[in-house]
């Protein structure tokens, strides 16, 4: 049976706004749902003096909830400073829809999640993270469950190829369980760094492959 969609949700999915990626990105997020399983990502750049989002896209590997979704917090956020930005809340973007079936809430919280991770990882290569959390081996797992395994379309901790972490005097070390002559191991590699290095406290990530 048809899921219920507003002719909002409709319209939007069928004409998404701001699809797509920016090359030069000031800042960027790729975001997995534990519910589905489904990805997005999204890219921004960013007024430096202002910090106004002056432009803003997204790549959704998600259904038709979440495009629309995409579609609807890109559009608002576009013009906003980062803080406001951060506002948004996947509630606000169901409203703006006419509403999504409930069964589609998560689908509507990834992409605002993608929109978050995006201005995150923008106020951390920017220095402008206010609460300086001290990284751990945990903050470094939860950072791992963002990477995809690109030979399973899961994260690196839900696949079990991460055997170790370590945190040190602002140098994290994570084993993987892969051959380093694995196709994918500059890929992971690239993806890990580009995900840890962010930290305000982490001044060299080191990937190895242990297998
Ligand atoms: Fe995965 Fe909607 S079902 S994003």
């Amino acid at each position: 049976m048809p899921l219920p969609y507003s002719e909002i949700v409709m319209e939007h999915f069928r004409n998404p706004r701001n699809v797509g990626r920016i090359e030069d990105a000031d800042a960027k997020s790729i975001e997995g749902s534990p519910a589905c399983g489904d990805m997005v990502a999204v890219y921004l750049k960013v007024d430096p003096e202002s910090l106004r989002i002056d432009d803003v896209k997204f790549e959704s590997y998600g259904c038709a909830s979440n495009i629309a979704t995409g579609s609807i917090i890109t559009e608002i956020a576009k013009g906003k400073t980062l803080d406001e930005a951060k506002t948004i809340t996947w509630k606000q973007a169901s409203e703006a829809l006419g509403g999504l079936p409930p069964i589609k809430t998560h689908c509507s919280v990834l992409a605002v999640d993608g929109l978050r991770a995006a201005i995150q990882n923008y106020e951390e290569r920017h220095g402008l993270v206010k609460e300086r959390v001290p990284t751990t081996v945990e903050v470094v797992r939860k950072r791992l469950k963002h990477v995809m395994n690109p030979m399973t379309g899961l994260d690196l901790v839900r696949t079990k190829v991460v055997s170790d972490i370590q945190v040190a005097d602002g140098v994290v070390r994570v084993s993987i369980d892969l051959p380093a002559d694995h196709q994918f191991a500059n890929n992971m590699r690239d993806e890990i760094v580009e995900k840890i290095e962010p930290l305000w406290d982490v001044h060299k990530v080191v990937v190895e492959f242990t297998e």
